[in-house]
């Protein structure tokens, strides 16, 4: 379900507000009537230290009644701490109905929009206990210019939220029939044009990983092809963004023992990171031609299924033996990336996936695995990254591990047959690397970054919606 909270924008609270919010930060006071005593004793009491994320909750006459108002640190009053900041307040007002809150006097409005609306975020099926605040009032004195900054983290916020729903839905629902289906109603309108592959085209187009690790399934595969033009002409830019979309990986026949399978529905993160993004871009106003490709099947063990030991053909014509059908991620990007390469022709082409297990051994939660081919690529990606708080961390494509990928009876392995080199990431980035025909490219493995095991400040249990707002915010230059 997409965050049921609302915004809107005041010069005073209204009247009525039952809640209010204001900032204070280490040399601000809060600037509130009604408190019970001066507010910096108040501050000392509760040792505050205006870190973001602190909230202070005290009761202020009002009235001739009481109300409730919560003191919020601001920090440093960059773009991380107001993110924190934002989604701490929220989430502090949760079971209310609404909320008034004075936006900070310094930083960027627009992260700290956004990281009210994440901590809003809830996915729940079924009865909705604990609800998250209805309505966010945020007050400024001069409401006008503030509301592009407001709207501009609302869609943001919304767009990672769209991801998030996707990750979130269960494997029973979200078929790769269902996940295309999706694509088109969240691009609806928004100068994006949808072509959904069907098992057939692929079979006589020869995507022939997709096919391969869809075989197992009752529910057959599909490749999500979405296509951005701006209005009014691009900038010359034609960028590709790729997306795994396994929704739920088993293992297929190399099964996933019970403890490392129940994650397995999120395993289409990448890709609907990649929908997310193409639903934003128009009302982003981003003047680059994208192309989003979403490979979508599920990996399931059958009679039907890939074994151990099969040889496929890749789009383009390559050989791969399939030593272990649960590194399917690779088989069905190796596909998309060849087509990107083969027929789209992109100036850049970004993957992004759950791909590797061992990228969380690396990183774990904080940071993506970054691999590039090209400098300014990565350089680019992680400042994106920075600014917009989906952390990366570069790694590096060591050539001297290539041999891991070789076969004796195809062009290539889909994993290594002995224990020569380890480095699992490195080496699902080194395989992908043989299909994007020598075009400046970037992989992201969010097989860490994708999934929160903690419900707190930006975060809810479960998906995260990684690398929406880093490619939004990419594509911006
Ligand atoms: N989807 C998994 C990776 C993953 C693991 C994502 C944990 C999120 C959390 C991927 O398809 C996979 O199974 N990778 C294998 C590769 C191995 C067989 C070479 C892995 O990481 O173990
Ligand atoms: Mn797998
Ligand atoms: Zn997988």
């Amino acid at each position: 379900m997409p965050i049921q909270t609302t915004i809107s924008i005041a010069g005073r609270p209204a009247a009525d507000a039952t809640l209010l919010a204001v900032p204070y930060t280490a040399d601000l006071d809060p600037d509130v009537s009604g408190l019970p005593v001066p507010a910096r004793d108040l501050l000392a009491l509760h040792k505050a230290k205006a870190e973001p994320g602190e909230v202070v909750e005290t009761p202020v006459a009002r009235g001739g009644g009481v109300g409730r108002v919560l003191l919020y640190g601001t920090g440093d009053a960059g773009p991380d701490a107001l993110r924190k900041a934002g989604a701490a307040v929220v989430r502090r007002a949760k079971g209310h109905e609404s909320v008034s809150v004075t936006l900070p006097a310094a930083g960027p409005v627009a992260a700290f929009a956004e990281g009210a609306l994440l901590g809003a975020y809830t996915f729940r099926i079924g009865e909705q206990r604990g609800k998250a605040v209805g309505r966010v009032e945020f007050v400024a004195a001069d409401p006008g210019a503030v509301a592009d900054d407001v709207r501009a983290g609302e869609l943001v916020a919304r767009s990672v939220a769209i991801a998030r729903d996707l990750a979130n839905t269960p494997a029973s629902v979200k078929t790769p029939a269902w996940l295309a289906e999706r694509a088109v109603e969240h691009t609806a309108d928004q100068g994006v044009t949808v072509r959904v592959w069907s098992p057939q085209e692929l079979r006589e187009s020869g995507f022939g990983g997709i096919l391969a690790v869809g075989q197992g399934s009752a529910s057959p595969p599909r490749f999500i092809e979405l296509s951005y033009r701006p209005e009014g002409g691009d900038d010359g830019r034609h960028v590709v963004l790729v997306g795994k979309g396994i929704t739920f990986d088993s293992g297929g026949l190399s099964l996933k023992p019970t403890a490392n399978m129940k994650s397995q529905k999120t395993d289409m993160a990448g890709g609907a990171t990649v929908i997310a993004v193409l639903s934003a871009l128009r009302r982003r106003g981003v003047r680059a031609r994208v192309t989003g490709l979403v490979a979508a099947a599920e990996n399931m063990p059958s009679g039907t299924a890939q074994r151990p030991s099969d040889v496929i053909t890749q789009y383009g014509g390559r050989t791969v033996e399939v030593l272990n059908t649960d590194a399917e991620g690779r088989l069905v990007l190796a596909d998309a990336l060849a087509y990107a390469d083969a027929v789209l022709a992109p100036d850049a082409v970004i993957d992004v996936a759950t791909l590797t297990g061992a990228i969380n051994v690396a990183l774990g939660p904080s940071h993506a695995g970054l691999y590039s081919s090209d400098e300014e690529l990565a350089r680019s990606l992680i400042a994106a990254g920075e600014d917009s708080g989906d952390r990366m961390w570069r790694m590096p494509l060591i050539d001297d591990y290539r041999p891991a990928l070789e076969s004796p009876i195809a062009d290539l392995a889909n994993v290594e047959s002995g224990t020569t080199y380890g480095a699992g990431s490195i080496t699902a980035a080194l395989f992908l690397r043989e299909f994007t025909g020598g075009r400046p490219w970037a992989h992201l493995d969010i097989a860490g970054t994708g999934r929160s095991v903690v419900d707190e400040g930006l975060f809810t249990k479960g998906a995260t919606g990684f690398g929406v707002r880093a490619l939004l915010r990419w594509l911006d230059s």
